[in-house]
């Protein structure tokens, strides 16, 4: 299902948006395993790391799929060199589009200028411009006439194209008229809302943005402008379902760009969003690896290299010790009842969601063994549903609960 954006053919309409997904080889490599069409790269900046910048940390949002994440400039942003190598090396491995993306904290055009050329001169043919640093000063006086300058400018110095990216601290009609005034022609958007959850559980307010669905209105009010100016977008925040996806194609996104929800979920869930070739290889090694630190999902050490999937894929179970527990006759005998109740209600709800009987288990088809009467269940089966029920009635009795029998 090939796709052309900005005048490049994409393999597919989903982008993998400029995020850890995107900040390292192995990333990029797991991104193109997984189906996504092309790769927006992580920001690159010309600047000198100090050291002073702090870590990433991430708090998942209790009853909903969103995260918080805080870091600070340098954590976030590739210095130029980084960058360069980056995409060098990406698009020397992958053969997906790999658009770099650029930043600068001012709207200096002696500032942009010479990053978007280095990258230009390393075959670049489209570039995104991330002015997610200046959605702080987008309401100061002055703001977009200096913006018009410098983008005028880069359009007329660069022969590649440029995607301005575009933040919830512009105003959405004033600044798609703009883009349109300017000869721009491509727009990404949109990036995370400033945001810190209350209690900040250790979060910084500065540096703290909020990403997940209850983004995507913002999105689809951007996404509105950019069409009304004849922009072609390459659009996404907040995309949780297929659902978004076809929405967002429907009113005119030519690509959509997806992040947070793969983060939170995984590589293998980017299949939830679109039907996708995979190429089969290397797939099953990559779905269980977090996508945010590549570290194996369950694997020792945890994921103290990216402070962040810690919660989400570092789980370690820890079931109430029972051991100690005996349970009369009488109970046991129960457990034996509980254990096929469990089934019969797995079994049920299963069937309600569609699910049914195959031969062997198969997620996309929702066909399992397993939907078969608890009696012909293996005895592997079967004893998971025992451990339940006997977990369950010894940790009730631990609990200083009694089960009577009328
Ligand atoms: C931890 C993290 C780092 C990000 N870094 C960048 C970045 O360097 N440059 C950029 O343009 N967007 C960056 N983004 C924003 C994403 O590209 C995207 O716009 C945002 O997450 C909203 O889309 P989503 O809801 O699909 O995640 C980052 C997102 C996350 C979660």
């Amino acid at each position: 299902m090939s796709v052309k954006f900005a005048g490049i053919e994409l393999k597919n309409q989903i982008v993998a948006a400029s995020s850890p997904l995107t900040e390292s080889l192995d990333r990029i490599r797991c991104c193109g395993l997984a189906g996504f069409g092309a790769v927006i790269l992580k920001s690159a900046a010309d600047y000198v790391r100090t050291g002073r910048g702090h870590g990433r940390k991430v708090v998942f949002c209790e009853g909903e799929d969103g995260f918080y994440a805080d870091s600070s400039f340098e954590r976030e942003i590739l210095t130029l060199s980084e960058g360069l190598q980056l995409y060098r090396e990406a698009c020397r491995q992958e053969d997906i589009l790999i658009i770099p993306s650029v930043g600068a904290n001012s709207l200096d055009a002696e500032e942009w200028l010479p990053i978007c050329r280095a990258f230009e001169e390393a075959g670049a043919p489209l570039l995104q411009l991330d002015f997610f640093y200046l959605g702080q000063i987008a309401q100061e006086d002055g703001f977009y006439g200096k913006l018009g300058g410098l983008l005028r400018t880069l359009k007329g110095e660069l022969s590649c194209l440029v995607m301005p990216k575009l933040n919830p601290g512009f105003a959405p009609g004033k600044i798609c008229a703009l883009l349109k005034e300017c000869g721009i022609r491509q727009v990404s958007l949109l990036d995370s809302m400033r945001e810190t959850p209350v209690p900040s559980q250790g979060l910084q307010e500065g540096t703290t943005s909020y990403f997940g669905r209850r983004q995507f209105p913002e999105t689809l009010r951007y996404l509105r402008e950019a069409k009304r100016y004849g922009l072609e977008a390459c659009a996404g925040g907040g995309v949780a379902s297929r659902e978004d996806v076809r929405q967002l194609l429907e009113e005119g996104a030519g690509v959509v760009q997806v992040a947070s929800y793969v983060l939170s979920k995984g590589f293998a869930s980017l299949g939830d969003l679109l039907d996708i070739e995979k190429e089969s290889s290397g797939c099953a090694e990559i779905f269980r690896q977090s996508p945010w630190c590549g570290r194996k999902i369950g694997g020792e050490g945890g994921c103290e290299a990216c402070g962040a999937c810690r919660g989400l894929y570092c789980y370690v179970p820890a079931p109430v010790d029972t051991s100690h527990v005996e349970l009369s006759e009488e109970i046991l005998e129960l457990s034996g009842l509980l254990a096929k109740n469990v089934h019969e209600v797995w079994a049920a709800g299963r069937i309600r969601e569609g699910w049914a009987y195959g031969p062997v288990r198969d997620d996309r088809k929702k066909e399992t063994p397993c939907l078969a009467p608890y009696e012909l269940l293996s005895e592997a089966e079967k004893q998971y549903d025992r451990n339940t029920a006997l977990e369950t009635l010894k940790l009730i009795q631990k609990l200083g609960y009694r089960i009577e029998k009328e």
